[in-house]
């Protein structure tokens, strides 16, 4: 009898499992129809992996350049406040149903695990809580355009060049899934975004079949000349000896130059976002952790804090790693990446600049809504170096850094960036 049922049991998962088969057999026909980036973009645009309505196109809207704007929350919440974008996980306390940080500064709750070993045997903690394991940051959603050239995915670069990894993190983190997304969806998503650009000019720097792979002996990119004497005055900052040039180098504008005072071609920065007095984002105090008896301990500097004031976000500090550094000799060096930052203030990945004037609000935390806040940003950051050592170009004895026609010029300059027209 028993046997019996057994076989009963087993027949029907059988005739279940052969079932299944024959649909997933048609869904896989059906996806075979198509290349993986129609069938990438369909996913992208589309699927919830049975979690909580989220795709990714929802914090990623591919008609707004690939990013969203607080506007565009605000008319969503009117329209629909049960829509996708508002579930509890980017609530304001990540457990309720107000969303006034989402609504007002487009920011998305992001749930970091902390490195349970790093390559300095330190960490970094709340000061107050230097157990916890996890920490939340709020950040924006970067455009998913152009990240096909993207060596350092994420504000803090922690998916480095996988976007097929990316993916996979992004639906756990954001779409509450019920089921995995196969090894197939992920790499046509990837597929996909890797199709995008902001202008043909920088797909066509790409190795065809290697779209990750940056070629360096393609003709590189070139920033346009600027056609008006405004334009042209903005462009000149973006020389390499110049206020935004030296971190914005490089055919994608997102390395630093070799007149950059830890030099040539570092991919992380700070743009002084964090310690902006009136920021999107609570404030708390960091400190250095030894995390074999989870006790401050003292950090490079001799001191447990790591920042000379409290911040919101302590970036690339927070994942486990080395930053690479050139030398004055060229010689390439390594740091671990909670050391570095403790001297430096809050890294970030410096963002390419193509495409920047269609992707608003900016900044890791969106604390700049405008390209005129980001200019203000960086008058209150090249005033932390007085003598204009750092701020290259900067006129020591002016009030402020950039003057309001510097900002005019550059802001007209840069809107030769924008996306090209399709
Ligand atoms: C709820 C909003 C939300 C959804 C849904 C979402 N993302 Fe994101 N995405 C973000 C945020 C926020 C970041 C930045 C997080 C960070 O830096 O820690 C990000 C970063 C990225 C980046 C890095 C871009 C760069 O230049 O570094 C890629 C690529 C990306 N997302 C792709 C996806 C894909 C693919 C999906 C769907 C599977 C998806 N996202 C779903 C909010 C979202
Ligand atoms: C010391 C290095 C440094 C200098 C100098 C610098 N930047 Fe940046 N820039 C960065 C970093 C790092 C970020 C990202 C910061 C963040 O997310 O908090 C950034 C971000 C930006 C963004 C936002 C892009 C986005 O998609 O969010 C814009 C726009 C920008 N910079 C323009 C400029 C301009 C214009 C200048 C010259 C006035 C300039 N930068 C000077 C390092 C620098």
């Amino acid at each position: 009898m028993k046997s019996n049922n057994l076989l009963i049991c087993c027949t029907l998962i059988l005739a279940l499992l052969i079932s299944a088969q024959s649909v997933s057999d048609q869904n896989s026909r059906n996806a075979d129809s198509k290349d993986p980036v129609t069938r990438g973009e369909q996913i992208f645009t589309s699927e919830t992996f049975s979690g909580n309505g989220r795709v990714c196109s929802t914090c990623h809207e591919l008609e707004r350049f690939g990013t969203i704007t607080p506007g565009f929350v605000q008319e969503r919440y009117a329209t629909d406040p049960e829509g996708p974008l508002f579930r509890t996980i980017d609530s304001d306390d990540g457990i309720g149903a107000s969303f006034e940080r989402l609504m007002e500064h487009a920011t998305f709750r992001v749930v970091l695990d902390l490195p349970e070993r790093t390559p300095s045997g330190l960490g970094i903690r709340k000061c107050d809580d230097p157990t916890s394991q996890t920490v939340v940051v709020h950040r924006g959603s970067p455009s998913v355009f152009n990240v096909a050239l993207e060596q350092f995915l994420m504000h803090d670069g922690r998916e480095g060049d996988d976007l097929v990894a990316q993916a996979l993190s992004a639906v756990h983190a954001h779409a509450e899934p019920g089921r995995e997304p196969t090894g197939e969806e992920l790499a046509a998503i990837a597929a996909f975004q890797a199709s995008l650009f902001s202008h043909s000019a920088i797909a066509a720097t790409l190795n065809p079949g290697r779209t990750l792979d940056f070629v360096e002996d393609r003709p590189v990119l070139e920033l346009p000349d600027g056609n008006t004497p405004s334009e042209k005055r903005g462009r000149e900052f973006f020389n390499p000896d110049r206020q935004c040039g030296q971190c914005h180098s490089g055919p994608m504008l997102n390395r630093t130059s070799k007149f950059h005072p830890n030099g040539v071609g570092m991919p992380i920065e700070s743009s002084f976002a964090e310690r902006a007095p009136d920021i999107p984002n609570e404030k708390f105090r960091w400190c250095y952790v030894d995390l074999e008896t989870n006790k401050l301990a003292p950090g490079p500097l001799g001191r447990s804090d790591v920042f000379q004031t409290p911040v919101s976000d302590p970036g690339i500090g927070l994942t486990a790693g080395f930053v690479e550094f050139q030398l004055a000799d060229g010689s390439p060096a390594m740091l671990p990446n909670e050391l570095v930052v403790g001297i430096a203030g809050p890294l970030f990945k410096i963002p390419t600049l193509w495409g920047s004037p269609d992707t608003a609000p900016y900044f890791h935390n969106n604390s700049a809504k405008t390209l005129d806040e980001v200019l203000d940003q960086y008058n209150f950051m090249f005033e932390f170096f007085p003598d204009g050592s750092f701020g290259l170009g900067c006129d020591p004895n002016a009030p402020v850094c950039l003057s309001e026609q510097d900002k005019t010029d550059i802001i007209s300059y840069m809107q030769l960036l924008s996306f090209e027209q399709p």
